[in-house]
């Protein structure tokens, strides 16, 4: 869906409305979305909040993969977890209208001209962050199968940001 030229005024309305709306109904499991995106500096505000939050947890895996961070189960399953979690917020912020450049965004133009790649890269990276929140359940340790789960999530971060984010 989208909506054009509308009254500011009216526009911040229905933003207000769209987002009681959703906390309205936050039990119901389509809520489990991050909601109405409707406009596109909201999807940038997301994205970006999204990617930090993934930024700020996933750099404990790569701690455990340098050899810095002792690797501890509990830990190590909650956070992968969490990356599983936000990964679903970013569905949905990137509409044309968020193509805003530098400095509200670095998202790189070739998001919305090479639309199938992006969208290629999103899903792998989702898929690999499943993937390797599986193997940390099953393995339960620093294992050969979870550094391998876990690098493959790092180089999905490495090749999108090489291709689709400004540096
Ligand atoms: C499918 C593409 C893609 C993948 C995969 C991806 N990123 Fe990003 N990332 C982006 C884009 C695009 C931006 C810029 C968003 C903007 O500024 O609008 C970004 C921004 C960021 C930011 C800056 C957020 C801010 O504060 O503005 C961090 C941190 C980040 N990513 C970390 C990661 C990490 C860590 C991973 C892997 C676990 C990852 N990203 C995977 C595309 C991706």
């Amino acid at each position: 869906m989208k909506i054009k030229n509308r009254h500011p005024v009216k526009a911040l309305a229905v933003a207000v409305a769209l987002s009681l709306g959703s906390l309205g109904v936050m039990a119901d499991d389509k809520a489990a979305k991050p909601g109405p995106v409707v406009s596109g500096k909201e999807a940038v505000e997301i994205r970006r909040a999204t990617f930090n939050l993934i930024g700020k947890n996933f750099k404990h895996v790569g701690g455990i993969l340098k050899g810095e961070v002792d690797y501890n189960s509990v830990d190590v399953e909650k956070i992968v977890n969490r990356i599983v979690f936000l990964n679903d917020f970013l569905h949905g912020t990137f509409p044309e209208d968020s193509n805003l450049g530098e400095p509200q965004s670095k998202a790189r133009p070739e998001i919305w001209t090479k639309k199938d790649d992006f969208k290629k890269s999103l899903k792998q990276f989702r898929e690999n962050a499943q993937n390797l929140a599986a193997v940390v359940a099953k393995e339960k340790s620093n294992s050969p199968a979870f550094k391998e789960a876990a690098q493959k999530v790092a180089q999905d971060c490495k090749s999108c940001h090489d291709n689709f984010k400004l540096k």
